[in-house]
Parts: structure tokens; C-alpha cells; sequence
């Protein structure tokens, strides 16, 4: 499929024409939706960290889900095309450069949960594009060790192929329940799935 057509598909689906409508800032909003119907993610007063928040319907999503008591805080490279309230926060800038001092804020408390909805500048090979979405993915599994609290929950996005298990080993070794899920309003023809992951470890276990 050409990229033009792909992106006709898009435009038109029926999942982008729901969220213009509604008001949200873009069609992944369906995607956090269905993961939180499934899977009970968040809880009201959760203070949650959202990686990779831009244009920003999951922090929409997330701020609905835990209320005026929780804290949700988005990062991205790019800026948010939401406002927010007072509960909620944005630092634009690179996970790979932020401090956790940044994104505890000055409470320090760790996180009830952390989503990535991250992904790579896509080139179209397959093998380059898959291996920058894994390193994205380990690159916010390490920082549950320091800003997840113990029995924790996570999700991030990941595209299917290379360097697909050793992400999957480091969520192992994290977390005692998972789950690999590819919700509905993905698009069939995107590699891309979802970890959801439950029940943080204190303490990563060695991995074989
Ligand atoms: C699919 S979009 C996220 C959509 C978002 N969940 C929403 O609902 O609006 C992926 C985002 O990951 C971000 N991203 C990729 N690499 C990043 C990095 N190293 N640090 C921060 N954000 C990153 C991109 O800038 C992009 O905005």
C-alpha cells in the first residue's frame, strides 16, 4: 500500500472521524480506552506518568481517569495540543535526557502507573524501525525501576520483529503478570502491539 493511500485510510477511518468529533487530540485515544476497559489500569488519585504524550489524548484519557486527586504527567519531544489543568503536567524534552528528579516533581512520590505510547521516527525498514521502537521501550522499563512504585502497573507500545524478546525478558524480569495485546483501533496492516504489564517487582530479577 503506497503511503498516500495509507494515509487516506487513515484520515477516513472510522476511529479518526470519533475522535475529531469528540474533541480529542488524536485516534490513539481508543487504544488506552480499550486497554483500560480490559485491564482496570487506572484508579482515581493515581498519579500516573505518560511517556511519549503528544498531541496528548492519552493524558486527556489519563486526567479523566484518575480526577482532580491524581497527578498525570506527560512528556514528549513535541508539545501538547491540549491544555491542562491543574493537575496535570508536561515537560517537552527527551526520556532519554530527563532526570527523575524532573519527573517525580517536588512531592518525590513514585508513579501508579506508567503508559508509552512512544515511537521512532518510522523509515520504512522494517529491522531499523522495529530496534528503535525495542530501545524505546527498554529505555522505559529502566526508568520503572526508579519512578514505578511496587505492584505498579505499565504499558508501551512496541512493534513486532527484532529485539521483540529481549524487551519482553526485561518486562519479565519487572513486573509477575503480562499481557501482549494488539486493541481494535490499531490499524491491521501496523506492527505495532501493546505490553500491559502488572504487578512491579521492588527489585528487577536477574535475567537468564
Ligand atoms: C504515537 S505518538 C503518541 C500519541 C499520544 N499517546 C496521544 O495519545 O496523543 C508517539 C510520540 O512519541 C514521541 N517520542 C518518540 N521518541 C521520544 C523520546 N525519546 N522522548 C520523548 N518522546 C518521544 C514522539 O514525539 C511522538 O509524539
Amino acid at each position: 500500500m503506497s503511503s498516500k493511500m495509507g494515509d487516506r485510510t487513515y484520515r477516513h477511518d472510522v476511529f479518526y472521524k470519533n475522535a475529531k468529533k469528540n474533541n480529542f487530540a488524536s485516534r490513539a485515544i481508543y487504544k488506552i480506552d480499550e486497554i483500560d476497559q480490559r485491564f482496570k489500569l487506572f484508579a482515581r488519585g493515581d498519579r500516573v506518568l505518560d511517556l511519549g504524550a503528544a498531541p496528548g489524548s492519552w493524558t486527556q484519557y489519563a486526567l479523566a481517569a484518575v480526577g482532580p486527586t491524581g497527578r498525570v504527567v506527560g512528556i514528549d519531544l513535541l508539545p501538547l495540543k491540549i491544555s491542562l489543568p491543574g493537575y496535570g503536567e508536561f515537560i517537552q524534552g527527551d526520556i532519554r535526557e530527563v532526570s527523575v528528579e524532573t519527573l517525580v516533581g517536588s512531592g518525590g512520590e513514585p508513579f501508579d502507573v506508567v503508559v508509552s505510547d512512544m515511537a521512532p521516527n518510522t523509515t520504512g525498514v522494517k529491522f531499523t524501525d522495529a530496534s528503535r521502537s525495542a530501545a524505546l521501550v527498554v529505555c522505559a522499563l529502566e526508568m520503572t525501576d526508579r519512578l514505578l512504585k511496587p505492584g505498579g502497573k505499565f504499558v508501551a507500545k512496541i512493534f513486532q520483529g527484532v529485539d521483540f524478546d529481549d524487551a519482553l525478558m526485561m518486562l519479565k524480569s519487572r513486573f509477575v503478570r503480562f499481557k501482549v495485546v494488539k486493541p481494535e483501533s490499531s490499524r491491521q496492516e501496523s506492527k505495532e502491539v501493546y505490553l500491559v504489564a502488572w504487578e512491579h517487582r521492588p527489585e528487577p530479577l536477574p535475567m537468564a
